[in-house]
């Protein structure tokens, strides 16, 4: 029987395939602070008041509403970071807020894989966050996804 070899190898390369996963979060966060945190970070602004951007975990709620598996949501992620285009928003409120995103050259393989940290990592929640979105997403307000 030859199945114990084949079983370590398949067990190797789920292994392997793992740590690429979580490298590739790692270097999405460090990304993240360097090209969006200062817009997007939680200390952007005086907790939900003042902020430059929307909170990242907002944008994280309202794109896992839309795009739930990993390959979409980074596609459109990287789109968006491309080429803000406002027939494409999921945030039509953060716009009126905000004015629309400047669109951002920032190498697309770095972009996905803030995109890919967004999907699977933690992200931070500024103080009074939950509360905000409840009271902008009540009543069928928004598009914004209630996940916690
Ligand atoms: C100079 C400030 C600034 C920086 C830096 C910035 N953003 Fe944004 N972003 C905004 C603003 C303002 C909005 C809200 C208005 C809007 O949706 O366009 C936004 C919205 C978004 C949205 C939601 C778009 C929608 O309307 O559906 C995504 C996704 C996004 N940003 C991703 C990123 C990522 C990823 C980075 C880092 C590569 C980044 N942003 C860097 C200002 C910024």
């Amino acid at each position: 029987m030859k199945l114990k070899p084949l079983l370590v190898i398949a067990l190797t390369s789920l292994f392997i395939q793992q740590a690429n996963a979580s490298e590739v979060v790692e270097q999405g966060e460090k990304l993240f602070t360097n090209y969006c945190s200062a817009c997007h970070g939680v200390s952007s602004g005086k907790g939900m008041s003042n902020r430059l951007a929307p909170p990242i975990i907002a944008v994280k709620r309202h794109y896992l509403g839309t795009y739930s598996d990993e390959q979409s949501f980074v596609k459109a992620v990287a789109d968006w970071v491309e080429k803000p285009d406002e027939s494409k928003t999921l945030m039509r409120g953060a716009i009126r807020r905000f004015k629309i995103m400047l669109p951002m050259p920032f190498p697309r393989a770095d972009v996905e894989k803030i995109a890919s940290y967004i999907f699977k990592g933690n992200v931070e929640k500024p103080a009074g966050f939950d509360q905000h979105f409840k009271d902008e997403h009540k009543k069928g307000k928004g598009k914004g996804k209630n996940l916690n």
